[in-house]
């Protein structure tokens, strides 16, 4: 009997443990957890969102990523195998591509691929995880340097012995949102830039920004000769012609009461005297942008009272002009018509009456080019139709032109300094023909340290960085990167560290919420305030959640970053993941930021592993180190707050990955 059940039984037991264990792919799990340095992970295709393929090999089963990525997965000691292929996918540009995969356990390197270059054959790893409590699967940039790119595990696959729900393996982090912005009182109140820029004899329009109770009646007084104020809306429009300085008293006035302010307007030659604010169509529809979307954004723009608080410019971006390599029917079309003038697809029919409708609720149009014969997104550029490009933006209205390198690589002879300026200063000559203010947005990444001679080309704003993404690495990289560029932003003149990454995003028709965490969105817009960058909202407008709202619309914040005087802050100190920023404002306080980054300057993969989160860090403010002896008054920016006068020094307690926003005067 006993030998007949034996087999019986052993059979029984590998049928019940095999039924128990589990195959988990690492496309099922929820990839929102992932960090990523650029784009958005994608299951089942790269990061680009095409089929997965490393080295000619391709797979049907994957994630694509960007270094430098991380995921974590809590396997709790159930985990038997892990199986994946790795490589830099196929897809990518960049020929100098190096990258190198790790698989970190319980503080250990448990297996790492070595650095791994464009098209080399996938690696395979297959390994033993028993016992083995959490794994953070890594793809850092090689040590050689700066290559990070998109990175591929293909038909990765985790073996568990016992069934496990893929949510349960996924850390997801906290973006539990809370509000610290105060309602806006219904009193009037006048808000936005506190100095405008315009060029003699081009036409102006400044919106009076102010929050209270409708219906409201707006006043100017001493406005110069040539402009007019329309009382119902707060608009002034009209051209002077004599330069000068004009100090202007701004009026606002409801059931309630009466707001006064001044405006002081510079008719001169230079513009965007504070950074501009407003919307870009980049960083949520990507290509999906269309008429339709601009004049949405328009309307929530308004809608939503973000007009209320100085948000000023709707920016077209990719994806307007032709495109000729492309099925698509919407897109095909001639670049240009026979005198050289460039089409719009038809996705945006008739951008001049666009633009109206967009100046006709106060607001400001702006469109993206590039010097190159095509755009990153392969529409037409401008290469070698500069002159006609600029006259028929001027002709449409436009407002605002960021102008992107891409494809100008191929017409550069080299990356030298007079190679990167050139195709700047020609469109700059071209907008100077335009009897417009357009401002100029240069676009190339950063290269040759453009913050050094953006100004010199006529550039009124210039990307630092690469893009920008809706993770923490993505965001804290680039925006504490600032530190040093400072010396080169003045009214006229940004860093622009790139668009901001909060609401509703996706970069293209699907969207998912910033998945910063709440405390990382509050460091994203303290930071940029105080760094004095453009702010460019890009997430959909038009589905605009209470915590994103009151992110954008604390007129404290923004106060500090259109300060008049226009100076960026700097890093004051930087020791065991706290950093200080101080901002000078024109009223002799400063705005200081204390942010709690954490250690984020991983120095091995294993240090990527510190998962730990210390909750809170207390974080010391020596007034001397604000250049302030004895007694000085510390707000809560972001609470609006008074929060008392301190002697010597300020402590203050600060989330991880958080700030503390405050403003210290004498
Ligand atoms: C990138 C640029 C993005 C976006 C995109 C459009 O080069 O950095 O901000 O404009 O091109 O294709």
């Amino acid at each position: 009997m006993k030998q007949l059940f034996l087999p019986l039984i052993i059979s029984l037991f590998c049928v019940i443990s095999s039924s128990l264990s589990q195959t988990i792919w690492l496309d099922e799990l929820d990839l929102s957890a992932m960090e990523i340095g650029w784009g958005s992970p994608n299951a089942k295709k790269s990061v680009d969102g095409n089929p997965l393929s490393i080295g000619g090999q391709k797979f049907e089963r994957g994630v694509g990523t960007h270094a430098v990525s991380t995921l974590l997965l809590k396997l709790d000691g159930k985990g038997k195998h892990f199986s994946a292929f790795v490589g830099v996918d196929d897809e990518t540009e960049n020929e100098i591509a190096s990258i190198e995969f790790f698989v970190v356990g319980n503080k250990r390197v448990l297996w790492q691929s070595g650095v791994m270059k464009a098209k080399d054959s996938a690696k395979y790893i297959s390994l033993d995880i028993i016992g083995i409590k959490q794994i953070v699967l890594l793809v850092t940039g090689s040590d050689d340097g700066i290559n990070y790119d998109h990175a591929d595990w293909c038909d990765a696959k985790l073996e568990m012995t016992e069934p496990i729900s893929p949510t349960q393996l996924v850390e997801k982090r906290s973006v539990e949102p809370y509000i610290l912005t105060p309602q806006p009182s219904d009193m009037p109140k006048i808000n936005g830039a506190k100095v405008f820029g315009v060029r003699p004899g081009n036409p102006f329009l400044y919106t009076v920004a102010a929050t209270g109770k409708r219906p409201m009646t707006f006043d100017a007084i001493n406005l110069p000769n040539g402009l007019t104020i329309d009382k119902a809306n707060g608009q002034i429009t009209g051209t002077v012609n004599v330069k000068g300085e004009y100090k202007v008293t701004l009026i606002a006035q409801n059931e309630l009461g009466k707001s006064e302010r001044e405006l002081r307007i510079s008719v001169g030659e230079k513009i965007a005297l504070t950074p501009p604010m407003g919307w870009n169509s980049w960083n949520c529809w990507a290509c999906a942008v269309d008429d339709e979307k601009v004049r949405a954004s328009a309307d929530a723009m308004v809608s939503s009272g973000l007009v209320n608080h100085g948000w000023t410019y709707i920016n077209i971006d990719d994806c307007w002009e032709i495109k000729t390599e492309t099925d698509d029917a919407m897109l095909k079309g001639e670049p240009r018509d026979g005198r050289g003038f460039i089409n719009t697809n038809k996705k945006f029919p008739d951008m001049k009456s666009l633009s109206d409708y967009v100046h006709s609720k106060g607001l400001k149009l702006g469109i993206y080019s590039g010097p190159g014969p095509l755009t990153c997104a392969g529409f037409a550029a401008s290469y070698e139709y500069e002159l006609q490009d600029a006259q028929r933006y001027g002709e449409w209205g436009i407002d605002y032109l960021k102008y992107d390198w891409c494809s100008y690589s191929q017409i550069a002879k080299d990356r030298s300094l007079p190679e990167l300026k050139k195709p700047y200063a020609v469109m700059r000559n071209a907008l100077d023909k335009v009897p417009r203010d357009i401002v100029y947005s240069l676009c190339q990444y950063g290269m040759g340290d453009v913050w050094e001679w953006g100004e010199e080309v006529g550039g009124n704003l210039w990307r630092t960085t690469g893009d920008i993404t809706d993770t923490w690495s993505s965001m804290s990289k680039i925006g504490f990167g600032e530190a040093g560029h400072e010396p080169f932003a003045k009214p006229g003149s940004w860093n622009d560290p790139d668009m901001l990454v909060v609401g509703q995003v996706g970069w293209g028709p699907q969207l998912h919420p910033s998945r910063l965490t709440s405390d990382e969105q509050y460091t994203h817009i303290s930071l940029w305030s105080l760094l004095a960058s453009p702010l460019l909202i890009g997430c959909d407008l038009s589905r605009l959640d209470d915590f994103t709202l009151n992110l954008l619309t604390n007129d404290e914040v923004i106060e500090i970053n259109q300060d008049p005087l226009g100076k960026q802050a700097s890093r004051i100190f930087n020791q065991n993941g706290n950093q200080i920023w101080v901002k000078e404002l024109e009223d002799g306080s400063k705005a200081v930021g204390l942010f709690y980054v954490g250690d984020d300057e991983k120095k091995t993969p294993a240090d990527y592993f510190e998962w730990e989160r210390k909750s809170k860090a207390t974080i010391s403010l020596p007034a001397s180190s604000l250049g302030f002896n004895g007694r000085f008054t510390v707000r809560d920016v972001w609470r609006q707050i008074d929060l008392g006068m301190f002697e010597e020094q300020f402590d203050v307690e600060v989330p991880w990955h958080g700030v503390a926003l405050l403003r210290i005067s004498k």
